[in-house]
């Protein structure tokens, strides 16, 4: 195991805060999300893990009232300077929800779908970073031979690996992963973490999930939140074994959650 410490973070959180209308969501968070790793955000539901996510790609702008303070940047940049392109951003950070949201569209569409509205329109290229993608996915082999039918005649295991075919095919610096197993059975669920393992390295993955041993599984660091508070992040091994706060202690042992 690298030492993380030692590792350039790729997103740094400091002093953040994030509200809907006048409630306090995220409080004071200090973060450091390394390059190439996994890092897994557990804890309780509503601790705020998805509005975190939504603040890496600019999502909440999307819901009226909110507001942040503080500093989040990604790769050196403050994500919430005016000056952004929120657009640019979104290609930057790829995101996989809870339930796989292929587009109506045939198996190839979907996976060149972020390149389309980048503006590619080369055949070849298209091909090319299809297969590439779907390779990556590990979904290739399952779908080369009808990559023109609609993408709704995969299983649900199927469409979460297309779905996380889409998201790399733009090559974003961070693929943001919303509980992307809840809705699969435990075989689909296996294939993702293998996946998930894959892709380690070469790409920088956040997985929020509710299966602790998941998170041991997959991820080289964990990160705990607890009422919008980010309460312990570490190793993965080590805050399993040796939480330093009684608070994850309680979390990882089922004590509330
Ligand atoms: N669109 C929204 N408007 C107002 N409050 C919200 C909205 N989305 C989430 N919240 C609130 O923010 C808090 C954090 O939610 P969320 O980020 O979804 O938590 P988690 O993903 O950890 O379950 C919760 O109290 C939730 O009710
Ligand atoms: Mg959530």
């Amino acid at each position: 195991m690298p030492n993380l410490e030692t590792c350039a973070p790729l997103v740094v959180a400091r002093d953040f805060n994030f509200f809907y209308g006048a409630k306090p969501a995220l409080h004071q968070l200090a973060l450091d999300i390394p390059r190439g790793k996994v890092t897994a955000f557990i804890g309780p539901s509503g601790c705020g893990k998805s509005t975190f996510l939504r603040c890496l790609n600019r999502m909440n702008d999307l819901i009226d009232g909110t507001k942040m303070t503080g500093s989040l940047r990604l790769d050196g940049k403050e994500i919430n300077d005016p000056e952004i392109d929120v657009i640019d951003l979104r290609r930057q950070v790829g995101m996989v929800f809870q339930k796989p949201n292929p587009f109506p569209k045939s198996i190839f569409e979907n996976v060149v779908y972020g390149l389309r509205i980048a503006g590619h329109r080369n055949r070849t290229f298209l091909t090319d970073a299809c297969e590439q993608s779907l390779k990556r996915a590990a979904l290739w082999d399952e779908v080369k031979d009808r990559l023109h039918d609609s993408a709704f005649g995969l299983s649900g295991g199927q469409h979460q690996r297309l779905c996380i075919a889409r998201a790399i095919a733009v090559a974003p610096e961070i693929v943001l992963m919303d509980e992307p197993c809840s809705a699969l059975d435990p075989r689909s669920t296996n294939k993702i973490e293998d996946l998930i393992n894959e892709l380690a390295g070469q790409y920088t993955i956040v997985i929020v999930t509710h299966n602790m041993q998941q998170a041991a599984r997959v991820s080289d660091l964990t990160a705990f939140f607890y009422e919008g508070k980010l309460v312990e992040v570490g190793e993965t091994e080590t805050l399993f074994t040796a939480p330093r706060c009684k608070e994850t202690e309680d979390y990882l042992t089922g004590r509330f959650g």
